[in-house]
């Protein structure tokens, strides 16, 4: 049987990217990574994975709205009905919000709606809080606001640095998205 298709949106490293693609029971199959910063690391990961890429450079279009339009094209050229934002690092607007209305997932390493936005690691080092996490989210118009799904918290050490708690939280990112991906798309 044919798998549901989904999108992944990255901008950077792609380590979200990697554990999504290399869930072994993952219940969709991602048909094509969208990227907004051409050589960003992630795209390399794509492509040595098979997996098709397209690059865009948002400057180039007059308006998001053109942006989106574009991408919206070519993910309905390929049938894809979920998209999963993996820091991927710009709002989604009104074009692709309303073609794929609650089918727009985000990862945030924080427990929001605490420290949203960039940097959401450093701002819970240096707001002291003993506990942070990690939200997946549907995505609205807002930066990080979209209703809750899943949340894991964990605890910030006494000696934890901006890097070493980055990866703790990473490690739970990359367990808990691909789960939450198979059960949102086996409904
Ligand atoms: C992740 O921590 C995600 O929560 C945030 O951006 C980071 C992307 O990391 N939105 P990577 O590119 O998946 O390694």
């Amino acid at each position: 049987m044919n798998k549901v298709k989904a999108a992944v949106f990255a901008s950077g490293t792609g380590s979200n990217f990697d554990a999504i693609i290399g869930r072994s029971n993952l219940a969709c199959e991602i048909v094509v990574l969208i990227c907004d910063k051409p050589g960003a690391p992630v795209i390399e990961k794509a492509i040595s994975s098979g997996i098709q890429t397209l690059v865009l450079n948002p400057k180039a279009f007059v308006s998001k709205q053109e942006y989106e339009t574009k991408i919206l094209h070519f993910l309905r050229k390929m049938d894809v009905e979920w998209i999963f934002l993996a820091g991927y690092m710009r709002l989604i607007g009104p074009t692709l919000l309303a073609a794929y209305e609650d089918r727009i997932i985000n990862t945030h390493p924080s427990l929001l709606p605490a420290f949203p936005g960039k940097d959401a690691i450093s701002q819970a080092i240096q707001a002291g809080v003993k506990v942070t996490g990690v939200t997946i989210h549907f995505v609205d118009e807002g930066m990080d606001t979209g209703p809750i799904i899943a949340q894991r918290a964990l605890e910030v050490l006494e000696d934890d640095t901006e890097a070493t708690l980055k990866v703790r939280i990473q490690d739970v990112e990359h367990e808990l998205y691909p789960e939450v991906i198979n059960r949102l798309v086996r409904g």
